[in-house]
C-alpha cells in the first residue's frame, strides 16, 4: 500500500511548491508523508462532502469520545471530555499559550528545535531562552543542570517537544519527571507538544504524556496533540489541547479569544474517522517507516562523514553532516534532494540536515543514491 507513488505535483503541496524551480529535485523536507491517508478517512470525507451543506459545525461528543479512547489505548492516559479544546493547529495553539504570559514574562525551551518553538514566543512579544540539546549515549537529551541554571527569574513557561523534533528522542519517565520537578520548583507552566506521540518507531520505547505522570504536573500542563502527523492530514488542520486544570483551560480559552474561530468541519470529520478506524493502518505505516529508517541508517553507516543518533520516533532523520565541511543542505539540493537545513532549527542545528523518509521505498532509495553520489563527489 505504501509502495504506491502518488503524484502530488498538481495538488499545491507545500513540499513541492516551495522549491518548484528545482524541477528534478525530490522533496524530502516538510513533515508530511507521501502516502495516502487511511481509507476510512477518505470515505468519511466523501460522505460528508456528498451531504452538500457545510454550515457552522460543533464538536460532537462522538468525536471527543473517539479521541479519549484513542489516547487511552495508545498512551494509557485517562482523559475526560471537559479537558479538550479543539483548535486548528498545534502551532496556533502554541502561540495561544505564549499569549497567556504577561508581557514581562519569558519562556524556556531547548535547541535545535522545530522553529515555531523559538518564533511563537517572539511572535507574541515574549522572550525565549533556548538550552542546547546534548548527545548522551548516542541519543539527544537535555543536561538538566544546564537547563535549570538557564531559567531566568521572569520565566513562566516551559515549551517541551516530546517526541522531539528534530532528533526523534522520546523522553523517558525519568526525564519527564525531571522536567516536571523543575516546573514545580520554578512555578512554570508546561506546554507539551506531543504531535509526534503516535509515531514511536523504536519498539523498546513508549511515549508518556507528561500530564499523565501526576496530578501536580497535570495541573500546570497544556498538552497539544493532533491527528495530522499520525494519519497524514496536516492540510486539514486539526488539533486539540488537553487541559485538566479548569482555571488553566479558561485562561487558554481566553487567550484564544475568537482568533481561532473553531475547527473546520472536514477536519472534525477526518479526525473522528481517523481515531475510530485507523488502528491497523497506523500499525502498518509504522512498520513501513521502520523499514525506511533502516535504509537511512545503512546509508549513514556507509558514509563515515555522516552521523545519525538513535531515532526513537518521527519519520525525520536528523543527520549530522558537519564532517563534510560544506553547506550540506545546498550540496544535497544541487544533487537533487530537498531537505530541511539544520540552521533553521536554531543554535546547534548548523551542519545538520533533516531528511523526511516517509515516502515509498523506491523513491527513498533514489534520494539516498543521489545523496551518496554528491558526497562521493566532494570527498
Ligand atoms: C513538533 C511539531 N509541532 C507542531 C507541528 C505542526 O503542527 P500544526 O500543523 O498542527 O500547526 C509540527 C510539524 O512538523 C511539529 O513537528
Amino acid at each position: 500500500m505504501f509502495d504506491e507513488i502518488v503524484n502530488r505535483s498538481n495538488t499545491h503541496a507545500l513540499k513541492f511548491e516551495r522549491y518548484k524551480e528545482y524541477k528534478e529535485a525530490i522533496p524530502a523536507w516538510v513533515a508530511d508523508m507521501d502516502f495516502k491517508s487511511p481509507q476510512c478517512i477518505i470515505d468519511a470525507l466523501k460522505k460528508r462532502i456528498e451531504h452538500g451543506v457545510f454550515g457552522y459545525t460543533a464538536v460532537s461528543d462522538g468525536l471527543t469520545e473517539s479521541v479519549i479512547n484513542f489516547i487511552k489505548k495508545e498512551h494509557n492516559w485517562n482523559t475526560s471530555k471537559e479537558w479538550f479544546v479543539f483548535t486548528s493547529g498545534v502551532v496556533a495553539s502554541m502561540n495561544i499559550v505564549c499569549g497567556m504570559l504577561k508581557e514581562n514574562e519569558s519562556a524556556i525551551t531547548t535547541t535545535p528545535i522545530y522553529p515555531y518553538f523559538l518564533s511563537a514566543p517572539k511572535n507574541m512579544k515574549r522572550e525565549v531562552t533556548a538550552v542546547r540539546m546534548r548527545e548522551t549515549e548516542n541519543r539527544w537529551s537535555v543536561d538538566f543542570d544546564e537547563f535549570e541554571k538557564s531559567i531566568k527569574p521572569n520565566c513562566r513557561l516551559l515549551l517541551l517537544c516530546n517526541p522531539y523534533n528534530p532528533g526523534g528522542t522520546v523522553f523517558t519517565k525519568k526525564e519527564l519527571l525531571k522536567f516536571g520537578e523543575i516546573a514545580l520548583r520554578y512555578d512554570l507552566l508546561i506546554c507539551s507538544d506531543e504531535i509526534h506521540a503516535d509515531l514511536v518507531l523504536d519498539k523498546n520505547v513508549k511515549h508518556i504524556p507528561i500530564a499523565s505522570l501526576s496530578k501536580q504536573i497535570a495541573d500546570r500542563t497544556i498538552t497539544l496533540m493532533a491527528p495530522s502527523k499520525t494519519f497524514n492530514i496536516a492540510g486539514l488542520q486539526s488539533s486539540f489541547a488537553v487541559i485538566s486544570n479548569e482555571k488553566l483551560k479558561a485562561s487558554f480559552e481566553k487567550s484564544m479569544g475568537h482568533i481561532n474561530g473553531g475547527v473546520n468541519l472536514l477536519a472534525l470529520t477526518a479526525t473522528q474517522a481517523a481515531y475510530e478506524g485507523s488502528e491497523i493502518w497506523l500499525k502498518e505505516v509504522k512498520e513501513y517507516l521502520r523499514e525506511n529508517l533502516k535504509l537511512v541508517q545503512e546509508f549513514v553507516q556507509n558514509n563515515p562523514k555522516l552521523r545519525l543518533l538513535k531515532l526513537e520516533a518521527t519519520y525525520l532523520a536528523w543527520i549530522d553532516c558537519r564532517a563534510l565541511n560544506t553547506d550540506a543542505w545546498r550540496l544535497f539540493l544541487k544533487g537533487g534532494v530537498i531537505l530541511n537545513d539544520g540552521k533553521s532549527f536554531g543554535e546547534g542545528g548548523e551542519g545538520f540536515v533533516r531528511l523526511n523518509f516517509a515516502m515509498p521505498k523506491t523513491v527513498l532509495k533514489e534520494v539516498l543514491a543521489r545523496m551518496e553520489k554528491v558526497i562521493q563527489d566532494v570527498l
